[in-house]
């Protein structure tokens, strides 16, 4: 019997990269959220997934321990440690996830500065994405920062990111039939 052997696309983890702006709050819980769904189902191997600031004020810091406790008491762990984003992250990721929408201006932004002194791909604009854009449950557009508020200001990241997260993986797993069959 004939077997397919995967292309040189299919064989590459598919890879994520969450953007906030410090890197210390909400996309590192987001990284740990969707880490958390891709080994629930399995596909640790199949995805390779980071997060970044817009800004490098907190290079090389852990995420803040507030985050950090309230996604423990959720059982998951964040563990990433904050970096800018930068040029290379174009070329690597397939999908580029901001938690809003001055993230989303500061990423593009980046890219068209970055592009006129090396070469990005032409489809860079096109892998960033609104996370709340695969929300099912909540009507937020946007992931609220929570670096300046009260203890629910994490909460409700964690809920908005659970819920994104889990659709974010259904949708890639529905887009790239291979990841679950090989
Ligand atoms: P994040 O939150 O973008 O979710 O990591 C913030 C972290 C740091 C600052 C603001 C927001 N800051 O002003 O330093």
């Amino acid at each position: 019997m004939a077997t397919q052997t995967p292309t040189t696309e299919e064989s590459k983890p598919f890879s994520v990269l969450f953007v906030c702006l410090g890197n210390i709050c909400r996309s590192p819980a987001a990284e740990a959220v969707f880490t958390h769904f891709v080994r629930r189902g399995g596909f640790e191997s199949k995805f390779r997934i980071d997060s970044a600031g817009t800004i490098g004020y907190h290079e090389g810091n852990p995420a803040d321990s507030r985050m950090r406790a309230a996604s423990k008491r959720r059982g998951i762990e964040v563990t990433s440690i904050s970096r800018p984003i930068r040029p290379s992250d174009f070329r690597e990721f397939d999908l580029i996830l901001a938690m809003d929408l001055q993230n989303r201006d500061d990423i593009l932004s980046a890219y068209e500065r970055w592009r006129t002194k090396e070469p990005l791909p032409e489809d860079g604009p096109r892998k960033v994405k609104m996370m709340c854009s695969y929300c099912k449950r909540h009507k937020e557009s946007e992931v609220p920062d929570p670096y300046y508020g009260g203890p629910q200001g994490f909460e409700k990241v964690l809920d908005i990111l659970e819920d994104a997260c889990e659709s974010l993986l259904d949708f890639i797993l529905r887009e790239n039939s291979h990841i679950a069959i090989s």
